[in-house]
């Protein structure tokens, strides 16, 4: 195992991370949102043109993670104007979970934060990704506030803020 994690720079890569966004999504969320939400979060925030325009208009930036020259995973960060760092996505393809990958994935969070002079690191996570709320607890995240977040569409992200102190 080779895992490297790059910002991504050109437009042909972040098409391929939308692409590995929509595959990933309709696996990981089947048991949590209904598939019409699913569609409709993947159109809104992780289709290609959505993503050029976080990038472009919102200073996100995405990282994407390779294991041995395959894309399987990806990060999206976003400094925020206060002292807080914003971990917007954090995604790994089904088949590489449980090998470590997500720890070098947070590090790599932490240290992009610790490089804009960030004090903590925050993030929403959906109050029924068990999963990922265990993850981001073994890391050392704590749970700050909850939100339900009116997304359009009829629908609502319904959250937990983890925040991380640096
Ligand atoms: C979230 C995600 C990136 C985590 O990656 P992962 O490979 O599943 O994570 P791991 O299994 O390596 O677990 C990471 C750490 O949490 C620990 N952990 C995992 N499940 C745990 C549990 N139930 N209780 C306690 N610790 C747990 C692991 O032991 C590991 O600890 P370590 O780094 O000290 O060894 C991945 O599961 C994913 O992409 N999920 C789908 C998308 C998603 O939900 N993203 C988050 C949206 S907010």
């Amino acid at each position: 195992m080779a895992v490297e994690i790059k910002k991504v720079k050109y437009l042909p890569e972040l098409r391929r991370v939308a692409e590995l966004a929509d595959e990933i999504w309709h696996e990981c969320f089947v048991d949590i949102i209904s598939e019409g939400q699913i569609d409709y979060m993947v159109e809104k925030f992780q289709s290609l043109e959505a993503m050029i325009r976080q990038v472009e208009e919102q200073a996100y930036t995405y990282l994407a993670v390779y294991d041995d020259d395959d894309l399987c995973g990806y990060i999206a960060v976003k400094p925020e104007h206060d002292d807080r760092f914003f971990l917007s996505k954090l995604y790994l393809r089904v088949d590489k979970r449980g090998q470590g990958i997500a720890r070098l994935m947070l590090e790599r969070v932490f240290e992009e934060a610790r490089k804009h002079g960030k004090s903590s690191v925050y993030l929403t996570v959906n109050k029924h990704n068990d999963h990922a709320v265990a993850v981001y607890k073994k890391a050392g995240f704590v749970l700050t506030d909850s939100v339900v977040t009116d997304i359009g569409g009829g629908y609502v992200m319904d959250d937990y803020i983890f925040t991380y102190v640096l």
